[in-house]
């Protein structure tokens, strides 16, 4: 069966939204399939974590932190139980990017994730040249999933 990627991003001015849909197309030139989704519109009813093979969740930072919204996710991600499964952590960032690794460590160490090697941190004024970087993110992901 064809192995499916879930990623869910917050973001503010779509900086974080686009590295996501760069990270999908990854995924999907990689054999698997990508769903994209925002934070706000994230119903775990709809789109359950434990359908799918992959977690890769992004935001940016703002004052040294993570959006409040992928805080909450955390917190409801840990009552799910997805030890084990392949995760990935990603965001924008202008000068310090705090919330990227503090996504990747809580996946690692709360939720004991299967993580990829490491967080991907674009910044967001090189954004153009990151294409190619957070596409080959996504064919990472893909890879540890295939
Ligand atoms: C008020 C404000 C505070 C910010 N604080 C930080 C910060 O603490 N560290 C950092 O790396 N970037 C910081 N940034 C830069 C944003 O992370 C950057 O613009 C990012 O691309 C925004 O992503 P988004 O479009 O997904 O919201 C800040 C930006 C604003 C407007």
């Amino acid at each position: 069966m064809i192995k499916k990627a879930l990623i869910i991003y917050a973001t503010r001015t779509n900086q974080t939204k686009k590295i996501a849909e760069l990270i999908a197309e990854g995924i999907r030139f990689g054999g698997a399939e990508a769903k994209v989704v925002n934070v706000n519109d994230f119903d775990p009813d709809k789109d359950n974590p434990k359908d799918y093979d992959a977690i890769v969740i992004g935001s940016p930072t703002y004052h040294g932190e993570m959006l409040q919204s992928i805080k909450t996710l955390l917190f409801k991600l840990e009552s799910l139980g997805l030890e084990g499964k392949i995760g990935g952590a990603f965001g924008a960032y202008g000068w310090s990017g705090e919330a990227i690794d503090r996504i990747y460590n809580t996946m690692l160490h709360v939720l004991k994730m299967n993580m990829v090697s490491d967080a991907l941190r674009l910044k967001s004024a090189d954004l153009g040249g990151g294409i190619q970087m957070a596409q080959s993110y996504g064919k990472e992901i893909a890879k540890k999933v295939v």
